[in-house]
């Protein structure tokens, strides 16, 4: 005999994750008080596998559908969505509130809509607003969809009576499936919510962008829960104090991860950013001690960055270390590499590290960099202009090789830089003209090449 089935579920309205039973804690993201309790509805509690014979199939006989990529028509960002929009495939866009989600994705649509049914549900903003921030664009508007709605019912249904092949739903915050009990706007509804868009956008084929939030925590409000169903998750970051905004994947089904992309936020709407290595690199003439470049390899691509150091003594007991756009862990092991390694201790010392323009390094190449900063300031004596460094360092005082050594001495090269410190085995057999590279395989020898520079 089937059991009998649950009347109720005990939903965390915080994370999504349900219970057997109520309690007052979350036992899955330990938030007090969350966990709600949702009746279920009994024509859905009988629907689904119950009716539908189960079926196999050999996976050969499975025609790979043949994936008619979409590209956006912006460069930058088909480099982090992996070429464009694959048909059926969901596409999360998070972001701070002002980082530019419902700007880029706007112009996306009116690009796109000139060559294929594109159609943008606007939840948050009324459609007067939405054709008001077009034609101060300018865009072309001819042929793009809009609809005010936050029911995905009623979106299914415009789905499924124009049949685009893109739809932007902004944001999936707002969004409501009516057949939940859940209140709008609680995680529940944005989980549902984005499952049910899933649901079309795979049944349809219809490429789905959904537009969502960042919460002051830094989580996503429900993405979490969501990533496991949508195929990409990319990020606009807003970089405070700069018109500059990185996009970066963060999951794809599809391509490659961690791409990075970039624009600058201009009066006439998101633009790329075909060169970023020229934008991070607006220096002084006069360097001051604390600045240096580095090679970041993000991607696909180099990228040139300037990392800054400040080194203080510290007003009493341990110095504080900080890093903003660098993993703060490493700066702690670094130094403590320096201390047991080179003999240097800068414990009562005060540590911040920064990465200007905002952007965020992902990858251990920056290391040398961080500590070739550190040191500068340490010694207050400025680094020359024109010097890059970059290489791992390890707990043992090794510096390791990173990928793609070459090219990223090329990008320097490019850039006008003449000196590198980098590690020895990532330089080319053939030197490469218009930079001198030092090649190390130690954090003292690294120490050493500094020192005869700066
Ligand atoms: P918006 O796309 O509404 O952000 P999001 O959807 O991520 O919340 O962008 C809003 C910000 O962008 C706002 O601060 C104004 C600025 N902006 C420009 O600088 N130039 C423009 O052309 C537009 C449309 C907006
Ligand atoms: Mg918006």
């Amino acid at each position: 005999m089937a059991a009998a089935k649950p009347k109720a579920a005990y939903v965390c309205a915080e994370c999504g994750v349900e219970h057997a039973k109520w309690q007052g804690q979350c036992a899955a993201c330990g938030r007090w008080d969350a966990v709600r309790e949702v009746a279920i509805d009994p024509a859905r509690q009988s629907g689904g596998y119950a009716g539908a014979a189960p079926q196999v199939t050999r996976l050969r006989e499975v025609e790979a559908a043949a994936r008619e990529w979409l590209p956006t028509g912006m460069a930058e960002l088909d480099r982090v969505l992996g070429g464009g929009l694959a048909p059926g495939a969901v596409v999360l866009m998070g972001g701070d509130p002002g980082a530019g989600k419902s700007t880029l994705l706007l112009q996306v649509a009116a690009a796109l809509s000139g060559r294929v049914t594109v159609l943008y549900v606007t939840g948050e903003e009324s459609l007067e607003q939405i054709a008001e921030r077009a034609r101060r664009l300018q865009l072309p508007l001819d042929d793009l969809l809009a609809a005010a709605e936050t029911r995905v019912e009623a979106v299914a249904a415009l789905i499924a009576e124009h049949r685009p092949r893109v739809v932007i739903v902004d944001s999936i915050q707002v969004m409501q499936v009516a057949a939940s009990t859940s209140a709008p706007g609680s995680v529940t509804q944005v989980r549902e919510s984005a499952a049910a868009l899933t649901r079309i956008a795979k049944q349809t084929q219809t490429a789905v962008v959904l537009v969502g939030h960042v919460t002051k925590e830094g989580g996503l409000a429900g993405p979490k829960v969501l990533e496991h169903m949508i195929d990409c998750f990319v990020m606009l970051d807003s970089p405070a104090g700069t018109r500059f905004r990185t996009l970066r994947g963060h999951k794809n089904r599809f391509g490659p991860v961690n791409e990075l992309g970039v624009f600058a936020m201009t009066e006439g709407g998101i633009k790329e950013v075909a060169n970023p290595s020229a934008i991070f690199l607006q220096r002084p003439e006069e360097m001051s001690p604390g600045s240096v470049v580095t090679v970041t390899w993000e991607g696909t691509r180099p990228l040139l960055v300037e990392l800054q150091a400040l080194v203080d003594d510290a007003q009493g007991g341990y110095g504080k270390r900080l890093a903003v756009g660098l993993d703060p862990q490493r700066l702690g092991m670094h130094l403590a590499a320096l201390h047991r390694h080179c003999g240097l201790s800068l414990a009562d010392q005060d540590v911040f590290a920064n990465v200007v323009g905002g952007v965020r390094i992902m990858e251990t190449g920056a290391d040398m960099a961080l500590v070739a900063a550190v040191l500068s300031s340490f010694r207050n004596r400025p680094l020359p202009r024109d010097l890059v460094c970059f290489g791992e360092i390890g707990l043992t005082g090794e510096v390791r090789p990173v990928p793609n050594g070459q090219e990223r001495l090329r990008e320097a090269q490019k850039h006008g830089f003449t000196l590198a410190i980098a590690p020895r085995a990532n330089l080319p057999r053939r030197p490469i003209g218009g930079i001198e590279a030092h090649g190390v395989t130690t954090l003292s020898q690294t120490l050493e090449a500094l020192s005869g520079l700066g």
